[in-house]
């Protein structure tokens, strides 16, 4: 007997799976996360209970940061996802917090760099990932109206090639069987004529990569399940085009900003920084993501690699799913030599501040807080305030804590 619609889809999320060393964690029922009436993000989803501890008002300003939920697309944060990225309103109220330059020292896709760079702060980023240093400089970029010509023009110029492209059918040749199963042959056709038609012009692979996993049949960023889907010929190269244009228009807020902002692939445990007035950020959940592996079919179609920074990520889902006691050990090591790091960074009188979420793993709670707490302490930093509240994760279909605290380095 052949294999049944329901069978194949399970096959393939095994073998999708597989080839990724994850386990899916649930099936999407909705359409893709993204879309305009796509699954919320994690961190769109409104907040339940709440707790408050320490300074009054600083703990209250923390909570505020931890309920924002909804979709806001001031400047360039719509343009491109990434996993349990910051709410924009959240950076904004957190870096009103504090002075001077900032550090992120778990950039992502770079909402706390361009909240500063709209507050008139210098700030740094770092990321150990290759796709989000990518993202979070675009998002930083500062253009003029001659440059963004010049973007609009390349993307139509692209656009054209891979609309002609799109009846060839043809997969690349070096493309891997994960990438295979990922994209119908005109859908990676047209990918690969964008791609090479752009060339390496940092903020058109940027929107490449905003594209290729909405064109794929990857449900969504963070789930590996492979969906079928219907794409008709001729609309990824429409899509290239369309959010090109979108992201001119977007660059154009963050024109006139005075303060650039800087972008380094550097691991947070590594950073030697001094002079800092805060450092706001948000590391790993632990056990929660597997910030490489998600990215892997923007690696293959920009061309980036990531393989030799797999073994630093903090935290990774990967590594508590092979041995909980080891990860836990490890994690924690992690979190005191970033803390460590950052502390450094940091001027007399600055601060620093964390909002992470707790760890589900093998349905056992993972406190963050306390080993972000405690690492921070440890250097004798003062604990000023902190905020909890409980929040439904769509994607871990589990209740988790998310925490925001705020330490200071003593004068
Ligand atoms: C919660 S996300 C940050 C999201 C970000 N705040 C935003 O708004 O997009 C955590 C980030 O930590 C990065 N990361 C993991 N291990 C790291 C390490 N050792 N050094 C630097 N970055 C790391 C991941 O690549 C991921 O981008």
């Amino acid at each position: 007997m052949g294999e049944s619609r329901k069978q194949k889809a399970a096959r393939l999320e095994r073998e999708t799976a597989d080839l990724l060393g994850l386990t899916p964690i649930a099936k999407p029922s909705g359409p893709k996360a993204g879309d305009a009436a796509g699954n919320r993000t994690a961190r769109q989803v409104p907040a339940g209970e709440g707790q408050r501890a320490g300074d009054k008002d600083t703990a209250k300003l923390l909570e505020t940061a931890l309920r924002y939920s909804e979709r806001e697309e001031r400047y360039t944060h719509g343009f491109h996802s990434y996993p349990a990225a910051l709410h924009p309103d959240a950076a904004r109220d957190l870096l009103a917090l504090g002075e001077g330059k900032v550090l992120d020292p778990f950039c992502g896709g770079g909402t706390v760099l361009v909240e500063a760079m709209a507050a008139g702060r210098e700030a740094l980023g770092c990321d150990l990932g290759a796709i989000p240093c990518l993202v979070a400089r675009a998002r930083t970029t500062r253009t003029d109206e001659a440059a963004r010509t010049v973007m609009r023009t390349a993307a139509r110029a692209a656009a054209e090639v891979a609309l002609k492209a799109s009846s060839t059918q043809v997969l690349p040749e070096d493309a891997p069987p994960e990438v295979r199963r990922a994209y119908l042959p005109h859908v990676a056709a047209e990918l690969h004529a964008l791609r090479t038609a752009i060339g390496n012009d940092p903020l058109l692979r940027a929107v490449l990569s905003a594209i290729v996993v909405k064109v794929s049949r990857r449900s969504s960023d963070t789930h590996q399940v492979l969906v079928d889907e219907d794409r008709p010929s001729g609309t990824t190269a429409t899509l290239f085009h369309k959010k090109a244009r979108e992201f001119a228009r977007m660059l154009e807020t963050v024109e006139g900003y005075t303060t650039p902002a800087r972008v380094h692939r550097e691991d947070a445990r590594e950073v030697r920084l001094d002079g800092y007035g805060m450092v706001v950020t948000s590391p790993p959940y632990p056990g929660v993501y597997d910030y490489a592996p998600i990215q892997s079919l923007r690696r293959y179609w920009l061309g980036l690699d990531d393989v030799s920074t797999l073994h630093k990520e903090i935290g990774s889902r990967r590594a508590f799913r092979a041995g909980r006691a080891e990860a836990l050990a490890e994690w924690r090591n992690d979190t005191a030599k970033w803390i460590r790091a950052s502390h450094k960074a940091l001027a007399p009188g600055g601060r620093l501040i964390i909002v992470v979420g707790d760890g589900q793993v093998g349905g056992k709670r993972i406190d963050a807080w306390t080993v972000h707490d405690e690492a921070a302490r440890a250097l004798g930093m003062r604990w000023v305030a902190r905020a909890s509240v409980e929040r439904w994760d769509p994607g871990m279909e589990a209740v988790r804590w998310e925490h925001a605290g705020l330490w200071e380095k003593p004068l």
